[in-house]
C-alpha cells in the first residue's frame, strides 16, 4: 500500500470549489463536492488542459478547453472529444487533515 502524503487542510477547500495541488511533479485536482472530496489527476486526457482551471458542475469537472466533463468519482469522460478516464486518487480524511494515496 503506497504511503499517504498530507494534500491540505478540509477548510482550505470549500464545498463547490476545487485546486490545484502540486505534489513533487504530479498535480493533483481537488475537489469538494457538497462536503464530500475528490482527487484526480489535474490534466485533462484528451489535450494538455489544466482542469482545474475549468468548472465545477456538481460531482463533475469540466475541461476549459474543448468542454468535455468527467465524472470525479470514477474519473470517467461523460462525453467526447475526451475519451480517457482520468486516474483517480484515493483520500484518507483525518480530523481536518486530507491526505492522498496515489493511484499507480
Ligand atoms: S483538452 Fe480537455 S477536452 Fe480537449
Amino acid at each position: 500500500m503506497p504511503s499517504a502524503q498530507f494534500l491540505c487542510h478540509t477548510h482550505d477547500v470549500k464545498p463547490g470549489e476545487m485546486r490545484r495541488i502540486k505534489l513533487g511533479t504530479h498535480a493533483i485536482l481537488l475537489a469538494n463536492v457538497e462536503g464530500s472530496f475528490y482527487a484526480v489527476d489535474d490534466l485533462c486526457t484528451h489535450e494538455d488542459a489544466i482542469l482545474s482551471n475549468g468548472a465545477l458542475k456538481g460531482r463533475c469537472v469540466e475541461c476549459p478547453l474543448h468542454g468535455s466533463r468527467f465524472d470525479l468519482s470514477n474519473g470517467l469522460p461523460l462525453e467526447e472529444p475526451a475519451t480517457l478516464a482520468l486516474r483517480t486518487h484515493t483520500l484518507v480524511i483525518d480530523g481536518n487533515k486530507i491526505f492522498v494515496e496515489l493511484a499507480d
